[in-house]
């Protein structure tokens, strides 16, 4: 259902690599509520995903930017005032990565170089892009901004390794950014926790679909989609959300007030098949006999 609640505004996307991608179904529906967007992902990703049909679809332009690299956000913020002609109402950032999780190496394992890519990817990108978007008055006044986390910066999920820490970090910076932003132009800065999603970064995750199943089973109304998220996101950017701030919201089906419901705890009545990622099995089974 359509609301206009983002008729006249101007926003900028981070992160939409396919149509799995969270980033992907908020661009729609902010393009569905009245709002016109830039796009924007590493050439790479531009490469290996499909953008370029968002584009097509929401009638506007892909701007290629790493996220990590200064000039490219520098390029990014003025390209995408020029072609929406003023600056931002809201910025959603919705981009993870870790080197580590990709290459199967495990936390107690880590390899440090990889770590520092993952910090810089999934949470310090976060600060310099609000960084190189106030160095150039990017935002106006009012204006808000979300980026994505995740449960684990907060609780231990098993596989979920560096960017447990990553999450973290990013919640921090929309919190000390926050403050600032919202003291001086009342540019309001919130996290958005979201249930495990089934997107190309998800599926990433040891043991994905499992966790995918026990959230699941843990919430009393079940995982947030990708599209329930654009929804919830679609408020924050909105006018009807205008003093919350330096949050970090879950938008998870209840899962994170939740200690054991009834459709978990069957599961274990009934027995479960232990499936684990094969080069993680023998350490698994260690803590299993310890
Ligand atoms: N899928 C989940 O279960 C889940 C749950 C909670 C939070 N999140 C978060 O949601 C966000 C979006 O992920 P998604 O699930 O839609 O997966 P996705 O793979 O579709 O999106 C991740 C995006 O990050 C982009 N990216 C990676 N490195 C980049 C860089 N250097 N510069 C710019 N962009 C870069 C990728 O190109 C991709 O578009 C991430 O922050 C993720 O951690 C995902």
């Amino acid at each position: 259902m359509k609301y206009n609640l983002l008729k006249g505004k101007r926003g900028l996307i981070f992160g939409a690599l396919n149509e799995k991608s969270i980033a992907w179904k908020v661009a729609e529906r902010a393009y569905e509520e009245g709002a016109q967007v830039a796009l924007t992902n590493t050439p790479v990703s531009m490469r290996l995903g499909n953008i370029n049909e968002l584009a097509k679809k929401l009638n506007t332009i892909v701007i290629p930017a790493d996220a990590t690299k200064i000039e490219d956000l520098e390029n990014l913020v003025q390209k995408s005032m020029e072609h929406l002609g003023g600056q931002l109402d809201f910025v959603l950032h919705s981009i993870g990565m870790s080197p580590n999780v990709r290459k199967g190496k495990t936390y107690d394992d880590l390899d440090y170089a990889y770590l520092q890519q993952t910090l810089d990817i999934s949470a310090i990108s976060f600060h310099k892009m609000l960084q190189v978007c106030r160095k150039a008055d990017a935002i106006s006044r009012w204006g808000s901004v979300v980026a994505l986390s995740y449960i684990a910066a907060q609780r231990t999920l098993y596989g979920y390794n560096d960017m447990a820490d990553a999450k973290a970090m990013l919640e921090s910076i929309a919190r000390s950014f926050g403050y600032i932003y919202g003291r001086e132009k009342r540019i309001r800065i919130n996290t958005v926790s979201q249930s495990p999603t089934l997107t190309t970064a998800g599926s990433g995750i040891m043991g994905f679909d499992n966790l995918v199943d026990f959230a699941d089973r843990m919430s009393p109304l079940g995982n947030a989609d990708a599209e329930d998220c654009a929804s919830y996101v679609i408020t924050l950017f909105s006018d009807l959300t205008r003093k919350v701030t330096m949050q970090n919201l879950f938008h998870d089906g209840g899962y994170s007030s939740m200690g054991m419901s009834f459709r978990a705890m069957k599961v274990y009545n009934e027995g479960l098949e232990y499936r684990d990622v094969k080069d993680d099995k023998t350490k698994q089974q260690k803590e299993i006999e310890s």
